[in-house]
């Protein structure tokens, strides 16, 4: 079989670099486990009353949760092969396609519209095609060890790039066992080139690491019928479509022969999904998120429920919110800072996005257990967008730029009830910041994205019991927090964790005593 080369290439071996590669641990910067989350309002009563009742459940130190991880995936699936060796039913990746690009987010400020526009990642590789058909081949490597032998692979890939891939896919999976190259094809709305045709398609590599592999025909798959096939058929009184068959009298086939509302089997070919444009209900203002619904059809046809789904290259999250809605376990990971915010809040907020089954109905269910986990590997966590900083920063001090950020609360205590307000924040190098950002900022609390409270901090972790965050259709953030009841006499540890605009988080404890 013919194989890819390229510059770099016998560089790498799984075989020597399990050897020489460190396994880093991970970090829990957080866990999430049935937060009170403010954002659900008094008004939904149905849901508060859920998070109350398993506020109250027991925690059980064997419970599955899932995990959001940030840093360099080659050290976190290095690290996950400890435990998940064989054990991940489904991996979707949508990495960077070798664009030579830099991908934008939008960062929104305080409850307005206004927003800068940040950088989400970038896709451009000094070393060329060589440098990341590397980068890509070995973390392929270690995806294969982490899948289970009846699991699948969907590497998301486009024009520039996937025919490489292809071919190191087959080395890697076997040529065997590849399955489909899926074509999802999109209206190319902002196309200007009259020198070639419109690109308006990107492909999807669908590998098993077998021949006995979970693959479910579920009708929540299912194509939907093109306009065209619609107008062909019939629909009898109760809306179900039918054409006509049988024998001919001269006039007319004698039967009507029903065929399923849920649409066609899926082809190869996707058309009816969507891309993600502002006005889509699950849109993160971050431009290469992808839809919920193509997801949901990898998700129904490569898992069952409570499999191990996981993507390396998360983003905004949109696999994992999806395995989330589909009762699976999920694992997700990314190397920016930003695109774990958005994960984090886009999970917590899941209560509020559409279900997948009834699209027209919301989720409304509050999001299982997860941590937000960090690798320890040595790497600067500096993620500050340089285009906030003014000119005048040297490269150096941006790392120190925003070490001594401050907030201020105010603690209230009523026997054992105690209630926090959030009521001052401060960057002390606030000068270096751009003025058009400072110009956005109209009161402190507009820095801030989300706050948290762990009302009684054990100094291993971080684990919320109340939250409140904006999202892109809810700017409001409550600056007062519920009050907390405490059952027990003595002294407390009250930590308090803020993450601002700008990616900075700080925590600041406190100590109480409940008589
Ligand atoms: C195309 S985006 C994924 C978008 C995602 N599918 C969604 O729907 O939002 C690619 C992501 O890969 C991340 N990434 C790039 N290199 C990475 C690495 N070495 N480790 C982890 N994540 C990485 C980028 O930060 C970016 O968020």
């Amino acid at each position: 079989m013919p194989n890819l080369d390229w510059k770099g290439k016998d560089n790498f071996r799984i075989s020597n670099t399990n050897k020489s590669q460190p396994v880093y641990p991970f970090h829990i910067k957080e866990l999430i486990r049935y937060p009170l989350i403010d954002n659900i309002g008094i008004h939904n009563e149905m849901i508060k009353k859920k998070m109350e009742e398993y506020q109250k459940k027991e925690v059980s130190s064997k419970e599955w949760v899932n995990c959001l991880i940030q840093g360099d995936n080659k050290d976190i699936m290095y690290s996950l092969l400890q435990i998940y060796s064989k054990k991940i039913k489904l991996i979707y990746i949508d990495p960077p396609f070798a664009t030579g690009g830099n991908f934008e987010a939008k960062m929104f400020i305080g409850e307005e519209d206004s927003f800068e526009v940040r950088k989400a990642y970038s896709d451009s590789w000094s070393g060329g095609i060589d440098a990341y058909i590397d980068f890509l081949y070995e973390r392929l490597i270690l995806m294969k060890e982490l899948l289970a032998e009846d699991g699948s692979i969907y590497v998301h890939l486009d024009w520039h790039i996937s025919h490489y891939i292809k071919i190191i896919m087959d080395e890697i999976f076997g040529k065997e066992n590849f399955k489909n190259e899926i074509i999802w094809a999109y209206p190319a709305a902002s196309a200007r080139t009259r020198k070639f045709f419109i690109r308006s398609f990107d492909t999807i590599l669908f590998y098993t690491k077998s021949n006995d592999y979970t693959f479910n025909d579920d009708p929540n798959i299912y194509m939907e019928y093109s306009d065209r096939v619609k107008f062909a058929l019939k629909t009898d009184d109760n809306g179900t479509y039918y054409h006509r068959g049988g024998s001919h009298n001269g006039k007319k086939l004698s039967q009507k022969v029903y065929i399923s509302n849920k649409g066609i089997f899926p082809r190869d070919v996707w058309t009816d999904l969507p891309y993600i444009r502002a006005n889509t209900p699950e849109y993160q203002a971050f431009s290469t998120q992808k839809p919920e619904r193509l997801l949901k059809r990898i998700i129904l046809a490569s898992s069952n429920k409570n499999d191990i789904v996981a993507d390396f290259f998360c983003g905004t999250g949109t696999t994992l919110v999806v395995a989330e809605k589909l009762g699976r376990r999920w694992i997700g990971s990314d190397i920016g800072k930003h695109a774990i915010n958005i994960c984090r809040k886009r999970i917590l907020d899941v209560w509020n996005s559409n279900d997948l089954i009834n699209w027209e109905h919301k989720y409304q269910e509050i999001p299982k257990p997860f941590r937000v986990l960090r690798i320890n590997n040595n790497q600067q966590d500096n993620d500050i967008d340089i285009r906030f900083i003014t000119e005048s920063v040297q490269d150096k001090s941006k790392n120190s730029l925003f070490q001594n950020v401050k907030f201020d609360v105010k603690i209230y205590k009523d026997k054992n009830n105690v209630l926090i307000d959030l009521i001052d924040y401060s960057i002390p190098n606030v000068n270096l910041i751009k003025e058009k950002i400072k110009n956005k900022i109209k009161s402190f609390s507009d820095w801030i994205d989300s706050w948290t409270i762990d009302f009684n901090h054990r100094k291993d972790y971080f684990i919320s019991t109340w939250i409140s965050y904006r999202t892109l259709k809810n700017r409001r953030l409550n600056l007062t927090s519920i009050f907390h009841t405490y059952s027990k006499q003595g002294n407390y540890c009250i930590a308090v964790k803020v993450n601002d605009i700008l990616g900075n988080e700080i925590i600041q404890e406190y100590e109480i005593n409940i008589e």
